[in-house]
């Protein structure tokens, strides 16, 4: 286990803030687990990171960083049908989505590009292209905080929801997520339900291979979301808001061409697309703005502090309850 005292975190978290920790542990074995819970890490203030891709610092964290970089992608299990893939919770996502199509595993290749580490992925649920990574988990494994006993959760066990699961509710901060088992079809099939990747498909005019369609998705993704390697940002700020049918009547009554989905319990909307009509993409304080072409996402342009990335979008969800009077919640964790 790698141990830094008072590092920056400017290097661990996508946003780039720079701020810092009382101490960094970077778990590269399985076996420095074990030194965790002797140690008794998790009875002081702590704070699990992935990639650090879905978490906004507003000021310096005081407390021990447990950083996961443990490595491993297993087929433990198949047949005429599936596999069952234990990948180790420090791998990089879009490494193991690589593998799977490599291997013509069908069902990973929509979340080619998410940024973001495998034990991460089922906290929010992440999704993206009409796919969520719940269609594909078979069952999450780690161990209870701050005891270290073990758990699994098979994935109806989860209450995996719209970027939502158990881990971002009753276990938040109450658990250690070490691995995450994945079922993918060994059956040839593809899901083009999000428009702009099935036309962009269609306009190519070839054949739909896994390739084919990752490769359409990063070309999607990079045509709207920023590259995480030069500009600060933690991909959606926000989620998107579902409304009431009533509350949909009444807005889609004031306001022409509204994005709108079904979804469980109403209406899903873009917030996006209110940030945008809201005139955000033309504004920006310092080092931060919403991105040109995706106003869901807020970017650190330089040297942003958290505390002005905590005002800028506060700002934003008042203008959206001014407006529509809907809402809206980050979908990033603020850590304060
Ligand atoms: N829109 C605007 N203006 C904008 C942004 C969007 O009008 O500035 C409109 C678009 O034209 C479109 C609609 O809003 O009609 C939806 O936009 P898009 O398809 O780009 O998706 P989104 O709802 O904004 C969600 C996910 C993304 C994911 C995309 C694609 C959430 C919070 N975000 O964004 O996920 O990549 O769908 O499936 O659900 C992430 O979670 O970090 C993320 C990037």
């Amino acid at each position: 286990m790698i141990t830094q005292k008072h590092p920056s975190l400017k290097p661990y978290n996508t946003f780039h803030i720079d701020c810092r920790c009382k101490k960094l542990l970077i778990v590269e074995d399985e076996s420095d687990f074990e030194e965790l819970f002797s140690k008794r890490v998790f009875c002081q203030p702590f704070l699990i990171i992935g990639e650090g891709s879905n978490m906004l610092f507003t000021k310096d964290f005081e407390g021990t960083v447990i950083k996961l970089a443990t490595k491993g992608m297993e087929i433990i299990n198949e047949d005429d049908d599936c596999v069952y893939i234990r990948v180790a919770g420090g791998e990089n996502w879009s490494d193991f989505v690589r593998f799977t199509i490599e291997n013509k595993f069908y069902g990973a290749e929509n979340l080619i590009g998410i940024p973001g580490l495998v034990g991460s992925c089922p906290v929010q649920n992440i999704g993206a292209y009409g796919s969520e990574v719940k269609d594909i988990i078979y069952q999450v494994e780690g161990f209870y905080l701050p005891d270290g006993e073990p758990f699994v959760f098979y994935n109806e066990e989860c209450e995996f929801a719209y970027r939502d699961s158990i881990f971002k509710k009753e276990l938040k901060d109450r658990c250690l997520i070490t691995e995450v088992v994945f079922k993918l079809s060994k059956e040839e099939h593809y899901n083009l339900i999000y428009k702009q990747l099935k036309e962009t498909i269609e306009q190519t005019g070839n054949t739909v291979t896994l390739e084919l369609v990752a490769k359409t998705v990063q070309k999607i993704r990079n045509s709207k979301l920023p590259d995480i390697t030069k500009v600060g940002c933690a991909g959606s700020f926000f989620k998107n808001p579902v409304v009431s049918e009533a509350k949909f009547a009444e807005l889609s009554a004031k306001f022409d061409n509204l994005v709108h989905y079904p979804a469980p319990g109403g209406v899903k909307l873009a917030a996006g697309q209110l940030i945008e009509n809201c005139g955000w993409k033309e504004i920006r304080k310092g080092d931060v703005s919403v991105y040109p072409t995706q106003a869901l996402v807020i970017v650190n342009w330089g040297n942003a502090k958290g505390k002005e990335v905590v005002d800028y979008y506060q700002q934003i969800i008042k203008s959206i309850q001014e407006k529509y009077g809907i809402t809206i919640e980050p979908e990033v964790r603020i850590v304060s």
